[in-house]
């Protein structure tokens, strides 16, 4: 039985005084051990908050991207090991709006992915297809696609150290979700190409499900067997929400 995961993935959205009425809101609810991993990844200027405000509390925190670089002149750029000085866990790597808006295509995710595990991170690798895509019939080869470069450029022995993110394009900050079942579909489809790389490790690789993940329907979502956990946006921004995905998990 694999531990699930909730993951907040709170994108632009963020201030000082905000974040900590949520996460004092998200604390004040969250038993010292939940039953399943809890994370939020935050913009990075808000990192050191969290390190204040988490520290000793049962949720981790992460990015919600970092450069493929380990340091030196790119402007502007994150690095792997400065997300490790404010004690992050975890960071996204390939979110679709990193796909879209920053052109990061599948050989760039997966040197991400590369060097956060290298760097003793744990990337969560998001892989999903545009609504095109599921309408042409295409979201396997364009899933499968994504998640075999991010596996043909890490070792076997590092596979136990991702999480895989599933995010149907269409379905993110839309209201439209996935259903349990189109879900569990893809994630059988991503589970078989894990269990090629490295079986033992495959069978506790954590497949979360994003994409308009809410309280309503996150129980019958979390309820399928390859779901272990879900990355979540919109709900992640309401203390309320957010717990009661954590419940259902
Ligand atoms: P959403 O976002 O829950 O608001 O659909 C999920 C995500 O983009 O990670």
């Amino acid at each position: 039985m694999r531990r699930k995961l909730i993951a907040g993935n709170w994108k632009m959205n963020a201030s000082l005084a905000a974040n900590t009425a949520l996460l004092a809101g998200i604390k004040a609810e969250l038993s010292q051990q939940p039953a399943c991993d809890v994370a939020v990844c935050v913009p990075a200027p808000y990192f050191a908050q969290c390190q204040t405000e988490l520290a000793g509390s049962a949720m981790a925190w992460g990015g919600q991207d970092m450069s493929e670089h380990e340091s030196g002149a790119y402007t502007g750029e994150v690095s792997a090991a400065m997300l490790l000085d404010f004690g992050c866990r975890y960071v996204i790597v390939g979110h679709s709006e990193r796909r879209t808006y920053h052109a990061e295509n599948d050989q760039l995710v997966a040197r991400k992915a590369l060097r956060a595990l290298r760097s003793g991170l744990i990337p969560i690798v998001c892989v999903g297809e545009t609504l095109n895509e599921r309408e042409a019939g295409d979201t396997d080869k364009i899933v499968g696609q994504q998640i075999d470069t991010v596996l043909a450029a890490i070792d076997a022995a590092d596979l136990a150290d991702i999480v895989v993110a599933y995010e149907p394009v269409w379905a993110i900050g839309t209201g439209k979700t996935a259903t349990p079942q189109m879900a569990q579909d893809v994630h059988a489809m991503l589970r078989r190409k894990l269990m090629k790389k490295n079986a033992v490790a495959a069978s506790q690789v954590k497949i979360l499900y994003g994409g308009s993940m809410k309280p309503d329907n996150a129980k019958e979502l979390l309820s399928m067997a390859d779901i272990d956990g879900g990355l979540i946006g919109g709900a992640a921004l309401k203390a309320p929400d957010f717990l009661a995905i954590i419940r259902a998990a």
